[in-house]
C-alpha cells in the first residue's frame, strides 16, 4: 500500500444523483460560459463532429471503431484471467464497484430491490455484482453488439443457476447517439431507474459536446429523483501532469510495460480542447482503441444542466483507505492485491524487480525488531501506474 501514499495516485471518486425534490434548470450564466468556453477551444472539433453525425453509421466516427475493438475482444476463461500480467489490477477494480455498489445499497436500505441502468455494460462483467447486490433488474446496453451477445449468455448462464436473479434486458446501441428512454430500446417505458452505473465507458462520449450530452440525457431522463450515478473514467489532469509537456513539450506519450497512452498529431493539446480530445489508449490484453479526455469541470457542468448533483469526488487511494476496514475480507476474497514477498513456489506477477521496490522498500522499513517479516499486500508499480489513470465517479 505504500505506493498508494506517495501521492501518486490521482484517480477520484464521485457521486451524483439527482435531487429528492427533482430535475431544476442551469442557470443561463452558467450554461453560456460553458458554451463560449466550448466554442473557443473546439471550433475544428465541432465541424469534425458534425461530418461524424452525417455520416453516422462510417468508419469515420470512433464509435464504430470502439465498438469494433470490444467486438473482436475474446472472452477470457477464468484460467486464462488467473495467468494475466493484470490479473490483481482487474480484480481492485472489480473491488472497488463492488464497494461502490455496496454503497449505494447501504444508502437506500438493504432490503430495497434497486433497478440499473448499465451503461457500457460490455460483456457483462458487472452481472456477478447485480446479482450480489441483489437488484431488481438490469438494463445492459452497449455499443458493441458482439459483446452485448456475450452478456446476454453470461446472464442466461446465471439465471440457470440460480432463479432468484435479477430480471434483465439488454441493448446494442450508441448511447452517445440514442435516447434509450421512451423509445422502443427499453422494454417497459415506464421503468425509472434507481441506479445507473457507467463504469469505464463514460469518456467515450467526450468525442463531442452533443454525444457528452446524449450520454448524461440517457443518464438523467431514466433516473428517479433521488436516484443515484456512478461511475469510472479516466482522469485527465493526471493524463497531462504525466505527459509532462511542462518538461517536454513535444511529448505525446508516456506509459509503462503494460499500457501506453498517445496523443495523435492532430490532437491539440496546449491546451486541449474541452471536447474530442483523443488518443489512443493501450492497456495489454484489454484495450487498444481511441479515447477522450474527461475535462471535469465541463462533466460538472453538464451534469448540473442534465439535473445531477455531485454527491461525492474522492481520489482512488482516498476510496481504498475508506473501504478498506470494510472491504478487507472480500479485497482478499477477489485477490485484488498481489502478496509480497509471493507465496512459497509462486512467482511474482511481474519478472522486473523495478515494479516491487515500494513494496521492499515498505517492508525494510517496517520489520519488527525480531526480524519478522509480514507478507503486504501490494500491485506491481506498472498496474499501480495504469490504475492511476482511472478517475472513479459515484
Ligand atoms: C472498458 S469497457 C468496460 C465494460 C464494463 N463496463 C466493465 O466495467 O467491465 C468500455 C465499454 O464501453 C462501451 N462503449 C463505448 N462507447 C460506448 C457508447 N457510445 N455507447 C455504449 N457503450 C459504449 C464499449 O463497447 C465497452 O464495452
Amino acid at each position: 500500500m505504500d505506493y498508494l501514499s506517495d501521492g501518486a495516485v490521482l484517480s477520484n471518486e464521485i457521486q451524483l444523483h439527482i435531487p429528492e425534490e427533482g430535475i431544476s434548470a442551469l442557470s443561463s450564466e452558467l450554461l453560456n460560459s460553458f458554451e463560449k468556453s466550448n466554442l473557443e477551444h473546439n471550433d475544428s472539433e465541432n465541424k469534425k463532429t458534425t461530418d461524424c453525425q452525417e455520416t453516422s453509421g462510417k468508419d469515420s466516427c470512433v464509435g464504430s471503431v470502439v465498438a469494433q475493438h470490444y467486438n473482436q475482444l475474446s472472452e477470457r476463461g477464468v484460467a486464462e484471467r488467473k495467468e494475466s500480467r493484470i490479473f490483481h489490477m482487474r480484480n481492485l477494480n472489480n473491488w472497488i464497484k463492488s464497494r461502490i455498489i455496496d454503497r449505494i445499497r447501504k444508502e437506500n436500505g438493504h432490503h430495497c430491490r434497486l433497478n440499473v441502468l448499465d451503461l457500457g455494460c460490455g460483456k457483462g462483467g458487472d452481472l456477478l455484482k447485480w446479482e450480489r447486490g441483489h437488484v431488481h433488474h438490469v438494463v445492459c446496453a452497449d455499443i458493441a453488439e458482439t459483446s452485448i451477445e456475450q452478456c446476454k449468455e453470461r446472464y442466461a448462464k446465471i439465471k440457470y443457476r440460480s432463479r432468484n436473479v435479477f430480471t434483465a434486458e439488454f441493448i446494442a446501441a450508441d448511447c452517445s447517439k440514442v435516447l434509450a428512454k421512451g423509445s422502443s430500446k427499453f422494454s417497459n417505458h415506464e421503468l425509472k431507474l434507481d441506479l445507473v452505473s457507467c463504469q469505464f465507458a463514460f469518456h467515450y462520449s467526450f468525442e463531442s459536446l452533443p454525444q457528452a450530452e446524449q450520454m448524461l440525457a440517457n443518464v438523467s431522463s431514466n433516473l428517479q429523483p433521488g436516484g443515484y450515478f456512478i461511475g469510472t473514467t479516466t482522469d485527465a489532469d493526471d493524463i497531462m501532469r504525466r505527459l509532462g509537456r511542462d518538461k517536454d513539450s513535444e511529448n505525446r506519450k508516456f506509459g509503462n510495460s503494460i499500457f501506453s497512452v498517445e496523443f495523435p498529431p492532430e490532437t491539440p493539446l496546449d491546451p486541449p480542447p474541452l471536447f474530442g480530445a483523443k488518443y489512443n489508449f493501450h492497456l495489454e490484453e484489454v484495450v487498444d482503441c481511441p479515447e477522450f479526455l474527461v475535462h471535469f469541470p465541463t462533466f460538472q457542468k453538464l451534469a448540473t444542466k442534465y439535473g445531477l448533483t455531485l454527491v461525492q469526488k474522492t481520489r482512488f487511494e482516498e476510496f481504498v483507505s475508506q473501504e478498506l476496514d470494510h472491504g478487507k475480507d472480500l479485497l482478499m476474497r477477489m485477490k485484488a492485491l498481489e502478496a509480497y514477498p509471493p507465496f512459497n513456489n509462486q512467482d511474482p506477477v511481474s519478472q522486473d524487480l523495478e515494479d516491487y521496490v515500494h513494496a521492499q522498500e515498505y517492508l525494510d522499513s517496517s520489520s519488527s525488531a525480531d526480524g519478522f517479516r509480514p507478507k503486504i499486500g501490494t500491485l506491481s508499480k506498472a498496474e499501480w501506474e495504469a490504475v492511476c489513470k482511472i478517475r472513479l465517479t459515484m
